[in-house]
C-alpha cells in the first residue's frame, strides 16, 4: 500500500478553461486582492466581492473535469493506494471527475457561509447581498472560502497525512502561498519523496527531488501510468 499525498493548485483546472491567479492573465491582475479575497474587502464592498465568486462559480459549473483530474480520480480509487487529496482549488473538478474525498483547504464556491454566525449551507449560483443566512436571518452571506489572513481548513488532517505518507505530489501549483507552499519542505523534513508536476518550475521548485514540466494534461496522466504497472 503505497500512501500518497497529493496537493493540487489552479494549474490542473487550467485546461478546463478556469483562470488561474498569477498568470500573465491570472485572476490576480485584474482584481486587488485585498478587495475580493479578504474579510476586510468584503465588509468594504460585500457586492463587488459577492460579483466575482458569482462569476468564478458560473465559469467553474461550466466548465468539465480534464484528463489530469480523470487521472488522479482513477488513483484515488484504487485499493492499491491511500491517496489523501488536497487541494487549493475552489471548484469541484476534482469531484466531478470522480475523486472519492476531496480536502478543500481553500474551501468551495459551491459553499456558503454566514460571516456573522458562521452557519453554513450550499450556495446558490448567484450570491446577492439582499440573501439572509438561513440560520441568523442576517443579510451576511459569503462565499464559503478561505481569504487571506484566514485559516485554511483541515490543517490537521493534512498534517497528519503528510507525516505518514511515502510520496507528495504538487501539482498546478506556484508555491506562492502558505500553508500549502510550505508542504514540501514538511515532507523532506520527514524523510518523503517529493514530486512536482507543473507546467514550469515552481516558488519551491528546488526543494523537490523530482520535477516533470508540461501541461498537467499529459503528464499527470503520464505519471499515474507509472503507478499503474
Ligand atoms: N498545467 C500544469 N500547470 C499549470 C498549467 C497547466 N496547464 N497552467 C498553469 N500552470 C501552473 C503555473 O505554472 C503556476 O505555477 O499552475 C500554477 C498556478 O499558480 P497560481 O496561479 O499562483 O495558483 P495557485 O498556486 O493555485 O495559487 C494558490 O493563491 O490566490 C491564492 O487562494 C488562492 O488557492 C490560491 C492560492
Amino acid at each position: 500500500m503505497t500512501r500518497i499525498v497529493i496537493l493540487t493548485g489552479a494549474g490542473i483546472s487550467a485546461e478546463s478553461g478556469l483562470r488561474t491567479f498569477r498568470a500573465a492573465d491570472g485572476l490576480w491582475e485584474d482584481h486587488r486582492i485585498e478587495d475580493v479575497a479578504t474579510p476586510e474587502g468584503y465588509d468594504r464592498n460585500p457586492g463587488l466581492v459577492l460579483q466575482f465568486y458569482n462569476e468564478r462559480r458560473a465559469a467553474a459549473a461550466a466548465a468539465e473535469p480534464n484528463a489530469a483530474h480523470k487521472a488522479l480520480a482513477r488513483l484515488a480509487t484504487d485499493r492499491r493506494h491511500q491517496v489523501t487529496l488536497v487541494t487549493q482549488n475552489v471548484d469541484d473538478l476534482h469531484e466531478r471527475a470522480g475523486a472519492p474525498e476531496v480536502i478543500h483547504m481553500h474551501g468551495s464556491l459551491f459553499g456558503a457561509l454566514c460571516a456573522r454566525c458562521r452557519h453554513r449551507w450550499p450556495a446558490p449560483m448567484v450570491m446577492r447581498t439582499t440573501d439572509l443566512c438561513p440560520d441568523c436571518g442576517h443579510a451576511t452571506c459569503r462565499p464559503d472560502i478561505v481569504w487571506f489572513g484566514e485559516m485554511p481548513h483541515h490543517m490537521e488532517r493534512i498534517e497528519a497525512a503528510l507525516r505518514r505518507a511515502d510520496l507528495f505530489v504538487s501539482i498546478g501549483t506556484s508555491g506562492n502561498v502558505y500553508p500549502a507552499a510550505g508542504f514540501v519542505a514538511d515532507a523532506r523534513h520527514a524523510g518523503i519523496e517529493t514530486l512536482e508536476l507543473n507546467l514550469e518550475p515552481s516558488v519551491g521548485s528546488r526543494f523537490f527531488d523530482r520535477a516533470v514540466h508540461g501541461p498537467a494534461t499529459r503528464i499527470v496522466p503520464e505519471w499515474v501510468a507509472t503507478i499503474f504497472p
